[in-house]
């Protein structure tokens, strides 16, 4: 009998992997020395030597099958332990698999011991059939034996050194099976005592050229490459890469060019059209248009809306400049790393050798060059940063107000509006707060955003350098009708600006009441969640309403009447009607008494 240290020695040296790599760096028992794989892909198994199989039959392991893949094992009989454990693990492995011996590989067992009998063959065939269960797999797994050359032969045409120890009068040698291709030729390795199920089932398929395995195992083949150190598939950087980089080509495409189109058509039908169908609520106007800086890529000119600010030039040249930079990079990165993945393949005659393990120029270049760049790109952003954060002297001063979901802007004079109207080629300045949660002031034409705070003030400042009206987008997620929060800006000539303030801050005394009133139901936010048509919206509808009877939340039915109207506009939540959500902000202080009767009046037409 082994000793069990002489047991854990030689699994030791199975386990660990190639001999070559092993002699080499350690110093082995004497036993262990000569025994292990090296491993030879590609070579055949030589056809022509003769075995007799467990019924003495002469047959050549590398002519078994002709069209299966074949699981190629060495052992034999009378081994203590090792070849045992081997085989086990194998049965193990496989009987996990949907692949059956016989029918879709062929497993053959060769005795490295030139003094085992085919009966002797037989009777371990026996028990390792009786091991896997599976009805059939006798068909396809053959235990061989030969004589000591052609053992000696096969063994040194897969690699596998083992040595014969006379004392012991047994083997010492690896454990280690080979996958073959139909064609004879050896395509992996495998380790040790215990088999991944799921590698090994992928190495037959991948050996089977093609004969087996679904359109999904080819998939997973291209995504995957056999890791014979670990056992196992792992992925392949460069082909999972490449799918990657398809799949967000083909999304891009999908997305981006029918949203290119439009917008492109919609240029050519005239840009005030585009703006005006992208976002509903633009109004006519005295725009003139001006499209982005001819400068600019005609791509540019379509995606970007236009620049009317004094600030949006620079915004847009760091922008342009950071994509051209990104640009250049990923083309010379992809194309240097195509470049190397082709030249430097691995093929059969190139090993893998050791690359350069560091380039004292190179590594300074790709330092310091990029960093100018980052240096570069952070200067330019702090100054614009700086820029926008410092105001002119004698700006205009206009406060903003944002509440769910609308937004009103209060000028000098005490007039209130819920679009915001500047002059021209004058720096104004937005002091800005909100009634309840976080907004976001969003004017993409002037390049500006800047978040709209609950409790306190944060400023914005900014000089339109066109005339015409743009969007005004809340652009911080504020509840059910974010989406509907926006407003125009309405960049005035600078004379027009002050005669349109006087006007729309006397409203009342130019025009009647009830008309009034409806310019303020537009104007003032009233319309976001009340409708005047009888569509059903956040609020009750305008609609026929006055003087109806109505169900509140706490039960009592009310006569909508001016007082119900009035106490609804300055205290929303005392009572709230039946089947709407107390959600409406107070207007206290925000309308005046004759703003409130203008909308009563108004109200009242609609009945
Ligand atoms: Cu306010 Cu989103």
């Amino acid at each position: 009998m082994r000793t069990p240290t002489e047991l854990c020695l030689m699994l030791l040296a199975c386990l660990a992997l190639h001999a070559s790599e092993l002699s080499a760096e350690t110093q082995l028992p004497e036993q262990l020395e000569g025994v292990g794989v090296t491993e030879k892909v590609g070579a055949s198994v030589p056809r022509e030597l003769q075995f007799q199989n467990h019924e003495g039959q002469g047959v050549s392991p590398g002519a078994i099958s002709g069209e299966r893949p074949v699981v190629l094992s060495l052992n034999y009989s009378r081994c203590p332990l090792l070849c045992r454990l081997q085989l086990q693990g194998l049965v193990e492995a496989l009987r996990q698999i949907d692949l059956a011996p016989g029918h879709d590989f062929d497993i053959v067992s060769v005795s490295i011991d030139p003094l085992e009998t085919p009966q002797q063959a037989a009777n371990a065939r026996e028990g390792h059939l009786r091991a896997y269960g599976t009805p059939g797999a006798g068909d396809g797994w053959h235990f061989l034996t030969g004589t000591r050359d052609s053992i000696r032969a096969l063994a040194d045409s897969v690699g596998l050194e083992y040595r014969y120890l006379p004392e012991q009068k047994e083997n010492a040698h690896a454990a280690a099976f080979m996958i073959v291709t139909p064609d004879g030729q050896l395509s992996h390795y495998f380790y040790g005592v215990q088999y991944d199920p799921t590698a090994l089932r992928l190495a037959l398929i991948e050996s089977s050229q093609g004969k087996l395995g679904s359109t999904f195992d080819q998939f997973l083949l291209f995504c995957l490459h056999y890791d014979t150190e670990a056992g196992r598939y792992g992925p392949v950087a460069r082909n999972v890469m490449g799918l990657g980089g398809a799949l967000t080509v083909v999304l891009l495409g999908v997305w981006l060019v029918p949203a290119w189109l439009r917008r492109r058509n919609l240029v050519e039908a005239g840009p005030s059209v585009a703006v005006e169908r992208e976002h509903e609520t633009a109004r006519d106007s005295q725009r003139t248009q001006t499209l982005a800086p001819s400068l600019m890529l005609p791509l540019a000119a379509s995606w970007f809306p236009e620049s009317a600010s004094t600030v949006a030039s620079d915004v847009d040249g760091l922008f342009w400049f950071i994509t051209a930079i990104c640009t250049v990079f990923f083309a010379l990165i992809v194309g240097l790393m195509t470049y190397f993945v082709i030249r430097y393949r691995r093929t059969e005659c190139r090993r893998i050798g050791h690359g350069p393990s560091h380039n004292t120029t190179l590594e300074i270049l790709w330092s310091v060059v990029p960093g100018i760049l980052l240096i570069f790109i952070f200067a330019y952003g702090a100054k614009g940063f700086v820029e926008m954060g410092t105001p002119p002297d004698n700006t205009y001063e206009i406060k903003v107000t944002a509440k769910m979901w609308s937004w009103a802007f209060r000028y000098p004079n005490g007039h209130v509006d819920n679009e915001l109207h500047v002059p021209v080629d004058r720096p104004v300045r937005l002091v800005m707060s909100s009634d309840d949660v976080i907004h976001s002031l969003y004017i993409p034409a002037f390049r500006l955003k800047q978040d709209v705070i609950p409790g306190r003030y944060t400023k914005l400042w900014f000089e339109a350098t066109e005339i015409g009206s743009f969007p005004l987008f809340c652009a911080e997620y504020c509840g059910q009708k974010h989406s509907d929060m926006v407003a125009q800006v309405v960049v005035h000539r600078s004379g027009e600006f002050e005669r349109w303030l006087d006007e729309a801050a006397n409203l009342l005394k130019t025009l009647p009441p009830a008309k009034a009133g409806e310019v303020l139901y537009t104007r003032r936010g009233c319309a976001q969640c009340h409708s005047a048509d009888g569509t059903r919206r956040v609020g009750p509808s305008f609609y026929k309403l006055f003087e109806t009877q109505q169900r509140m939340t706490s039960g009592e039915v009310l006569t909508v009447d001016e007082n119900y109207i009035r106490e609804s506009i300055l205290e929303p939540q005392a009572k709230v009607r039946e089947g709407y959500r107390p959600v409406m902000p107070t207007y206290q202080g925000q309308l005046k008494d004759d703003e409130i009767d203008a909308l009563i009046e108004y109200i009242k037409t609609l009945r």
